[in-house]
């Protein structure tokens, strides 16, 4: 069996005013049904490391890898349309920041409901019972009321638990905790 997730030699690259900025720098490791951990000091490039499997590098920096394949697909040919449909149903990313990731004029309920229907077609109502059952899976007290709250109304680590809840609402087979 392939592993879910084979990386050789990845670089992101910025170009700057004072040349290129390499953001990651050879990295290669591979996933399989393990968790993996990668460690680095502030600024090291954990964050775009992950980005980059998920092609959410933005121009003008670019992604260049020896071999960066997911099940065995090669992830840097894929077309924008192929890998929306991985996004969240293969992969998720949980961002550090809740501010940046949850949308702050729609109810939370709302959030994870859409995620879930983007990628099942399910109903109204079966995306909510399958949202409330995910805030309870993430430990949220009284997800009844959560879900009707807009992100503002969350203390940080509410919020962090509820983009958790979105992440796993898909079942992803790989979930990148970008957590500092
Ligand atoms: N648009 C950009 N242009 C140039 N350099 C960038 C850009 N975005 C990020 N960087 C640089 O890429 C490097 C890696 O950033 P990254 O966010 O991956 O770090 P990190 O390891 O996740 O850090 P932290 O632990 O603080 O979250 C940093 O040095 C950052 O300054
Ligand atoms: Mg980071």
């Amino acid at each position: 069996m392939s592993n879910l997730l084979d990386i050789e030699n990845l670089t992101v690259t910025f170009p700057t005013r004072q040349g290129e900025f390499e953001a990651v720098r050879g990295i290669s490791f591979t996933l399989g049904q393990e968790r993996l951990g990668i460690i680095g000091e502030s600024g090291s490039g954990k964050s775009m490391t992950g980005r980059a499997i998920l092609r959410l590098i933005r121009k003008p920096g670019w992604v260049s890898a020896d071999r960066m394949e997911l099940h065995g697909q090669d992830l840097l040919a894929m077309t924008e349309k192929q890998m929306q449909g991985e996004r969240g149903q293969e992969i998720s990313m949980v961002m550090q920041d809740p501010k940046f990731s949850l949308n702050p004029v729609m109810n939370v309920g709302n959030q994870i409901m859409e995620i879930y229907r983007f990628h099942t077609g399910a109903s109204r109502k079966t995306a909510f019972a399958k949202a409330v059952e995910m805030l309870e899976a993430v430990s949220i007290r009284d997800p009844l009321r959560v879900m009707k709250s807009y992100p503002h109304e969350m203390s940080g680590g509410m919020g962090q638990r509820i983009m958790i809840a979105m992440m796993l609402v898909t079942e992803p087979k790989i979930l990148i905790a970008a957590w500092g």
